[in-house]
């Protein structure tokens, strides 16, 4: 279903769990949704038509990976990214700021926006809230995220709240930027580390701005599960129930159900293509790494009831033989996997909320994962 506008709707709830759904022209997404991460036009290892047709309604693009190369101008001279990549169902594209946090060389941090050095050739660049939100135009985004700065835990209260301050100021600027695009959207990003008070703060400001989404920022980076959980407990409730609610960079299947039951409406984490790549699968019967020596001559498939011809119809032993060998393939069908099963975690959350079963089935699905196959 396509809308002419943005728009989200909340379908049913079952405790704290949402089903929703967002229409815009270019598609709907089903939430709660998993959003394959699409870095630099590529859903690393798949075909755009491969992650389709597992039932991904939307996936994540990267202003600093993209700005750097081929360059948001050239993208739009191509056609803007949907057309490039050949993805014509929603894109949601960070600001990059997150991503300038994550380098290792040069970058400074001002009132005005943040400078840094590529990664790519070393060359200088200035990105301003209002030149994301325009790099983010030039690519098609259909969801744009506003410029904010993530502070690493642990964090000294002070430095939070200062990073938090100028991200509220940066969300009016981009909000300014992005101006009136009726079937687009611009989300602002609550930050405000692992410190109650400031999340609160970030929470009630960023809702004042009457947004069309809402991210949850700066968590999933160096603190306990159980810190990020309480975070989610006391800022998903000052979100407005009408709007969808986005926690950015996250994560394991664990942490994904227990944030659907804590009111989070999308995700989006590297973990099922990246883990992939490193010989890791998710799976029903939880976490397997082929790179042990236990899979060498193990016949059996990761999953003989999956969908997936990844994880139905190849032995353990030969994608450890992949995996081992750092066979490209390997890295393929592990990716295929891997984001195979987190789409029908997804799909299964979605119809257990439906249902009013979400709680139960969080349950079933986390004895599954810890009685394993063994
Ligand atoms: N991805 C994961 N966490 C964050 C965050 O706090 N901000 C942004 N922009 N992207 C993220």
């Amino acid at each position: 279903m396509t809308t002419e506008t943005f728009q989200f709707s909340l379908l049913s709830t079952d405790g704290g769990a949402r089903r929703g759904s967002i229409t815009m022209p270019r598609g709907e997404i089903r939430t709660p949704a998993f959003m394959p991460v699409g870095t630099g036009g590529t859903v690393k290892a798949m075909y755009m038509d491969q992650v389709r047709e597992l039932g991904a309604d939307v996936i994540l693009g990267n202003t600093y990976h993209l700005m750097l190369r081929p360059g948001a101008e050239r993208v739009a001279r191509l056609g803007g990214l949907h057309e490039f990549c050949r993805w014509q169902h929603p894109i949601l594209t960070d600001s990059g700021g997150f991503q300038v946090m994550s380098l290792a060389g040069l970058r400074k941090i001002t009132e005005k926006g943040v400078t840094f050095q590529s990664h790519v050739d070393g060359s200088r660049h200035d990105m301003s809230p209002e030149r994301s939100i325009e790099i983010q135009g030039l690519l098609g985004s259909d969801i744009q995220m506003q410029l904010d700065e993530c502070v690493r835990l642990p964090a000294d209260a002070d430095e939070i709240e200062r990073a938090m301050e100028m991200s509220l100021r940066w969300a009016e600027r981009c909000k300014a930027a992005f101006g009136d695009q009726p079937g687009k959207a611009m989300f602002g990003i609550v930050q405000g580390g692992d410190v109650k008070a400031l999340r609160e703060r970030s929470a009630e400001a960023l809702s004042a701005m009457d947004l069309k989404g809402y991210a949850i920022g700066g968590l999933a980076v160096g603190e306990p599960q159980d810190v990020m959980l309480d975070m989610l407990d006391i800022t998903a409730p000052l979100l407005p129930q009408q709007k969808p609610r986005y926690l950015m960079g996250v994560g394991t299947p664990d942490d994904i159900l227990k944030s659907v039951a804590r009111g989070i409406d999308m995700f989006d984490c590297v973990m099922p293509t990246r883990a992939g790549r490193h010989g890791l699968a998710y799976t029903r019967l939880g976490k397997i790494n082929l790179r042990n020596a236990r899979h060498a001559e193990d016949p059996r498939p990761l999953d003989e009831q999956s969908a997936c011809p990844a994880a139905r119809d190849y032995s353990r032993a030969y994608l450890h033989h992949l995996v081992r060998s750092n066979e490209a393939l390997g890295g393929m069908l592990l990716t295929w996997n891997n984001l195979a099963y987190y789409q029908q975690l997804m799909q299964g959350a979605r119809d257990a909320i439906e249902a009013g079963r979400f709680h139960a089935f969080m349950a079933e699905t986390q004895a599954r994962w810890d009685k394993g196959d063994l």
